[in-house]
């Protein structure tokens, strides 16, 4: 994370997706550094426990990828090209291997340029994202792959790559954003906790680095914030969840209550923004992962306001022209 000069709010959001356990989705004109901050990601996980670590290991022995039977505790990183077909993605083919997403098993998925695959492609991904598995159906059996996966993807504003951009103006007009941005289904939108916008860093800045943070400082505060999930999930008899990502939505509604700063600010957000019941439990989760990063207890009025920042950021890239 040294490596990578400015970009302090990408940083954040990348900080508060692995606490988290959030699926991020970043948007950005051309060598902004998305795909960097993106191959980022693992140094800041914590490492594998050994019960995933079979897990993994296992998928990737059907898959028959574990060369020479090296084992790695590193968290996977998966990074399918957008040419990708639904068996390569999600599983199948002639002997039903796992796909990228159950190689991807406790580990990060990353679809660089999102909107360049096949939006059915993409849209088989909406059932491993809910459930955890992929489940491969052929005529005679049927096959289930674990494939509890964090997704990670990136993309341009538009085809051409500049829109937003200050002086620029797309050849298409504003349709060249909005078909683009068209072609990711707004169900699998849905299931995208935190967007944020990447702008292109100037020259200036990588001139004169301010030093920035080490991936092993930040590594701590995500491994402690993941630790105080997973033990509150397990106290209240959830042993099975271990990240507000993946808390069901009557739970997290009790675990992320506001406090009574915090309340009137998300009914006001409320009212005004209109926001959908996904988005709202979106802002939950992400909420309740702030307050786990600061230590807390309760979710306050301050991790309310960046959850709500970080939703207002999707809507403004998703809207219409
Ligand atoms: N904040 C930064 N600090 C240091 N280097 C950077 C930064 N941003 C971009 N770069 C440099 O720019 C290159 C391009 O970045 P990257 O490939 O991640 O861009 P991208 O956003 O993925 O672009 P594209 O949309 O074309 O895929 C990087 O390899 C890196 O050398
Ligand atoms: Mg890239």
């Amino acid at each position: 994370m040294a490596d990578i000069k400015g970009q302090e709010g990408a940083k954040r959001a990348l900080e508060v997706a692995a606490a988290g356990g959030h699926n991020l989705l970043m948007v950005g004109p051309p060598g902004s550094g998305k795909s960097m901050l993106a191959a980022r990601l693992p140094s800041i996980l914590p490492l594998l426990s050994a019960a995933e670590l079979l897990e993994v290991s296992m998928i990737h022995s059907i898959a028959g990828n574990l060369s020479g039977g090296r084992l790695s505790d590193r968290r996977p990183f998966r990074t399918p090209h957008h040419s990708a077909t639904m068996a390569a993605l999600v599983g199948g083919g002639f002997r039903g291997r796992p796909g990228e997403a159950s190689l991807a098993h406790h580990g990060i998925l990353f679809l660089d340029e999102f909107p360049e695959f096949s939006p059915q492609v993409l849209d088989a991904l909406r059932q491993p994202l809910e459930t955890g598995e992929c489940i491969i159906a052929r005529a005679n059996h049927r096959v289930t792959y674990p494939a509890a996966i964090q997704l990670v993807a990136a993309m341009n504003p538009c085809r051409c790559g500049m829109a937003g951009e200050p002086g620029h103006v797309c050849a298409r007009g504003p349709r060249c954003a909005s078909d683009y941005q068209a072609r990711i289904s707004a169900p699998l939108m849905d299931r995208i906790d935190i967007r944020i916008d990447v702008p292109a860093v100037s020259a200036a800045d990588l001139i004169r680095p301010a030093p920035s943070e080490k991936s092993a400082d930040i590594a701590a505060r995500v491994a402690s914030a993941r630790k105080r999930q997973s033990l509150r999930y397990e106290n209240l008899g959830h042993g099975d969840i271990h990240t507000n990502a993946r808390c069901p939505t009557a739970l997290i509604e009790a675990c992320a209550e506001p406090d009574r700063a915090g309340l009137t600010l998300l009914q006001d957000a409320a009212e005004q923004m209109k926001f959908s019941a996904r988005a709202y439990h979106r802002i939950l989760k992400v909420a309740r992962t702030l307050a786990d990063l600061d230590g807390e207890d309760r979710v306050g009025r301050i991790h309310l306001a960046e959850a709500i920042s970080y939703l207002m950021a999707g809507e403004r890239q998703m809207a219409p022209a």
